[in-house]
């Protein structure tokens, strides 16, 4: 973080701050106000941190105004066309692209990890059948901090290492076993000749009565599909992530808890929302009476699938996911699914609608992806387990970069109090 030249004056009841100013490598910049209230005795107020950079950070940029996404400076449509998952896991872990040799021993790590404790498939078996797989990610993924004891100490860079090594091998196995435990199929085990979207997908589809083949456009599109959630700078669940490190919780917790945040509509469960959405509409004869709804302020419901809060102009990822649907239906011949022909009819008419436009309220990556996983035969509650499978190696690579911070210290926003003030207790009979 750069420290700019520039500062901000504040003036409050005539008393004048001034306060010191960071200049960002790309963005805005950025008041520092971290001693507004030693010096002003006064708070900010911002709900939903509209305008609150909580961290710096060198993983991610967005330029939501250009529909731009970075990692560690390199375009997403870039990586989704020329890399490949591990390969981005790798730069956003270690910041740099790997070497051919470093890019082996990454994958070889993450391969060799992929099984989990035996005993976890106990831990399994005590949930309902029809448990919510996001609602068992939560629970495995926290009960990991129970199995692996040697790499919970995150004073330790060796643990810290090894835990991120091991969550990220061993999502996709953790998701995959979630999905069979659901509908009630045996677990298939991991599968290490095979790379890793093959072998989530294997886990996934294959049954013993039967060989699975991996078809390979399915398993480029699955790749893409991690790629392209591999991380998003400071969304919900990664501030969620810092925010439960920043109390030095052990890694598992904190990665539940991300996996919690993503689980809201609002986040990652706007993927399954909106295919859900998509199949209410049914036909796109319905479609102009769900854009009113959508309009209509007196009506809760909105389109799922579009908006950003920070992408003001196309979903980068939406462009490239767009792209993969097309790959995929193609292959599967699905282009008369009514499904699809609703998500296209609804895509053009909302980005022709001037409520849409004037808000600027394009399809965001959970329009098209759902698509695709519906398609690849994933049910519509696998949709953001898959999204927490992927965004892993995001939360973990945030979680590192903070726990390297000498100036981390425990997240504590303050608040505007509207309540009542100092009153006397009443006895009951009194009230
Ligand atoms: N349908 C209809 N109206 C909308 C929509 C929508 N999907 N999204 C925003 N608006 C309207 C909203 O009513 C508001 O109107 P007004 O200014 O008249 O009050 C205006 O647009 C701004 O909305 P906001 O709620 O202030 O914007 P936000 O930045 O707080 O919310 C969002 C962003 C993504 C939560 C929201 O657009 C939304 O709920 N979208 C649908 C859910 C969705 O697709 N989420 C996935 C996001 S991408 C993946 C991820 O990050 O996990």
């Amino acid at each position: 973080m750069a420290d700019s030249n520039k500062t901000a004056t504040l003036k409050i009841d005539g008393k004048e701050l001034e306060l010191p100013m960071h200049s960002p490598t790309a963005g805005p910049d950025v008041i520092d106000i971290g001693k507004l209230y030693a010096q002003g005795d006064v708070f900010t107020f911002d709900p939903g941190f509209t305008s609150t950079a909580s961290c710096a950070s060198t993983i991610t940029f967005i330029d939501g105004e250009k529909g731009e996404l970075l990692h560690r400076g390199y375009p997403i449509d870039q990586l989704a066309e020329k890399s490949h998952f591990l390969e981005v896991c790798y730069l956003l872990l270690y910041g740099e692209l790997p070497t051919a040799d470093q890019l082996e021993d990454f994958e070889s790590r993450v391969t060799n990890h992929t099984m989990l404790h035996e005993q976890m498939t106990y831990f399994y078996r005590g949930f309902r059948r029809d448990a919510h797989p996001m609602a068992i990610m939560v629970g495995v993924v926290g009960a990991m901090s129970a199995f692996y004891h040697d790499s919970t100490d995150i004073s330790d860079p060796w643990q810290r290492e090894v835990a991120s090594i091991r969550l990220i091998a061993k999502m996709p196995t953790i998701a995959a076993w979630a999905y069979k435990y659901h509908i009630g199929q045996p677990f298939v085990y991991p599968r290490n000749d095979l790379d890793y979207a093959s072998n989530f997908l294997r886990m996934c589809f294959s049954v013993p009565a039967e060989e699975y083949e991996v078809n390979p456009i399915l398993s480029r599109a699955m790749d893409r599909i991690f790629t392209l959630h591999a991380d998003h700078e400071q969304n919900a669940s990664t501030s969620t992530v810092r925010l439960a490190s920043s109390s030095g919780a052990n890694p598992f917790a904190c990665i539940a808890a991300g996996i919690a945040c993503l689980w809201g509509p609002a986040h990652g469960g706007a993927n399954q929302a909106c295919l859900e959405m998509l199949r209410e509409i049914g036909t796109p004869d319905r479609i102009p009476e769900y854009i009113e709804k959508a309009k209509d302020k007196n009506d809760p419901f909105r389109l799922m699938g579009f908006g950003h809060r920070v992408y003001k102009n196309f979903d980068p990822r939406a462009k490239v996911m767009k792209q993969s649907a097309d790959e995929v239906l193609d292959l599967l011949g699905v282009e008369n699914n009514p499904t699809l022909q609703t998500a296209k009819e609804l895509e053009r008419i909302a980005l022709e609608d001037p409520y849409f436009k004037d808000k600027k309220l394009y399809p965001n990556v959970d329009f098209y992806s759902g698509i695709i996983l519906d398609a690849m035969g994933f049910p519509t509650s696998m949709f953001t387990p898959i999204f927490a499978l992927a965004r892993t190696v995001g939360w973990i690579s945030q979680w590192k970069e903070q726990l390297s911070d000498p100036a981390h210290k425990i997240g504590r926003p303050r608040q505007l109090y509207t309540g009542a003030t100092f009153r006397d207790y009443v006895d009951v009979e009194n009230r």
